[in-house]
């Protein structure tokens, strides 16, 4: 152990004496990453297919410059009902729970960031150069998720394309480090010891170590508790029932939403949309259209078709979602049969009366159409619907994100064209 010399830059390998760094710390946290990062991947690009972007007439796709980045995209299911429950439940609680290995993983490995010279070689400019897209990359998605969960939209443009194109980004950079540093890694864990610094081959072990404070198992068990802290204050918002009040991080989901059948979460209400009182009286009428065929139904003329019951839940992008509600309404494949597309009932383009949102207007696939529990629902737990939950007629499709929903529903266009 020795004194460090007055004004080290960080460029200087003598300027961080922390005794924990080393590659075994690395090692660790970046396993956790390894788990947890690629769940964080797989259900974040579900998700995006959960929205069906490739329908034809692209009004699900907020990201039409994709290209090739959808190629993996698939009809999203409508079952089990909870799907998009569990998969966007898991997104977003597990971006949330890994922040403080986040955290540790780049203190671990900061003294690297400061090595000179910045590159040695052709090969170790462009290695470096993976690692601004997979620092940056990785900051840019985990900023901007939290700042969308917590209805702070101040980034420049749409939350969608920019939390899109930012993850392949850091999804093709991890990849590169993933395939770089496993052996690495690998070799870390088995040995378990630190190599002494003259002997590191990773730049990480202090060349002038300060005393320890904390055992490395006791900072490992810090950063752990940091995460169940977390993972304790926002996973009640997806498990629903009594855990939702543990949810004390969640904006929307650990608040408590009344009493009474309308009483549970609401993204957004009708006033913050724009959607009237008036709008939706005694004159509201639905058009329902295709086929070449219009008709045009009153609320009472709705409750004159056949009426059934679905059991499911709204499941939110933002990762909050309600227990099961007892949905009563009339089939969108009823509807469908109305203007002759019963039989094998085609997809459908369902507008509402809300004058501004960026789903105002989404698109259903035929296999939502035609499952049966897929409504046009008029009643929620037995009672009418609140203005606030969409009355007086919105969708409610098994397994679909929240936003496809719609509220306020003034048209359904059925057909594979729009
Ligand atoms: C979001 C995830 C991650 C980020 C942001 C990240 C970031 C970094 C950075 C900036 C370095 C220093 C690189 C250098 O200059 O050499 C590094 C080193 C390292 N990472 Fe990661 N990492 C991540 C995930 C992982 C994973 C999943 C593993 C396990 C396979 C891993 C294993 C390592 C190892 C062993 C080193 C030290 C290797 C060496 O420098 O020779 N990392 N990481």
């Amino acid at each position: 152990m020795g004194d460090r010399p007055p004004l080290t830059p960080p460029t200087s390998p003598s300027f961080w004496r922390s005794p924990l760094r080393g590659p075994w710390l690395t090692a660790v946290l970046g396993a956790v990453l390894l788990a947890g990062i690629t769940l964080l991947s797989v259900t974040g690009l579900l998700s995006y297919a959960a929205y069906n972007p490739d329908l034809a007439g692209g009004v699900n796709d907020k990201t039409p410059g994709k290209g090739l980045l959808g190629f993996y995209l698939f009809s999203w299911p409508t079952g089990p009902h909870w799907l998009y429950r569990l998969t966007q439940g898991l997104h977003v609680t597990l971006g949330i729970t890994l922040v403080p290995v986040l955290l540790a993983k780049l203190w671990s490995v900061i003294p690297k960031l400061f090595t000179l010279p910045p590159a040695r070689s052709v090969g170790h400019a462009l290695e470096r150069m993976s690692l601004l897209l997979l620092v940056g990359g990785v900051l840019f998605e985990f900023v901007t998720g939290l700042l969308n969960i917590q209805l702070e939209y101040v980034f420049p443009g749409s939350f969608y394309p920019l939390h899109f194109y930012g993850a392949w980004v850091f999804i093709g950079a991890f990849a590169v480090h993933v395939v770089l540093r496993l052996p690495r890694a690998v070799r870390a864990l088995r040995e378990r010891r630190d190599p002494p610094a003259a002997a590191d081959d990773t730049g990480l072990v202090a060349a002038l170590p300060d005393r320890p404070t904390v055992t490395r198992r006791g900072a490992l068990g810090l950063v752990g508790a940091g995460a169940l802290v977390l993972f304790a204050t926002s996973a009640g918002q997806s498990i629903g029932g009594w855990w939702r009040r543990t949810a004390l991080l969640a904006p929307h989901g650990g608040r408590d939403p009344g009493s009474g059948p309308n009483a549970f979460q609401i993204n957004k209400t009708a006033a913050a949309l724009g959607v009237r009182a008036r709008d939706t009286g005694d004159d509201w009428r639905l058009t329902v259209e295709g086929g070449g065929r219009r008709v045009r139904l009153s609320r009472a003329g709705l409750l004159t078709l056949p009426q059934h019951e679905a059991a499911l839940p709204i499941a939110c992008v933002e990762g909050w979602s309600t227990d099961d509600q007892q949905w009563g309404g009339v089939r969108l494949r009823d509807l469908a049969a109305l203007v002759g597309l019963g039989a094998h009932a085609p997809g459908v383009l369902v507008e509402s009366l809300q004058p501004h949102g960026a789903f105002r207007r989404a698109a259903l696939r035929d296999n939502q159409v035609r499952d049966p529990r897929s409504l046009l629902a008029l009643r929620v737990g037995g009672a009418e619907l609140s203005l606030d939950h969409g009355y007086p007629a919105r969708i409610i499709v098994p397994a679909a994100p929240g936003v496809l929903n719609t509220k306020w529903v003034s048209r359904l266009t059925f057909g594979e064209e729009w």
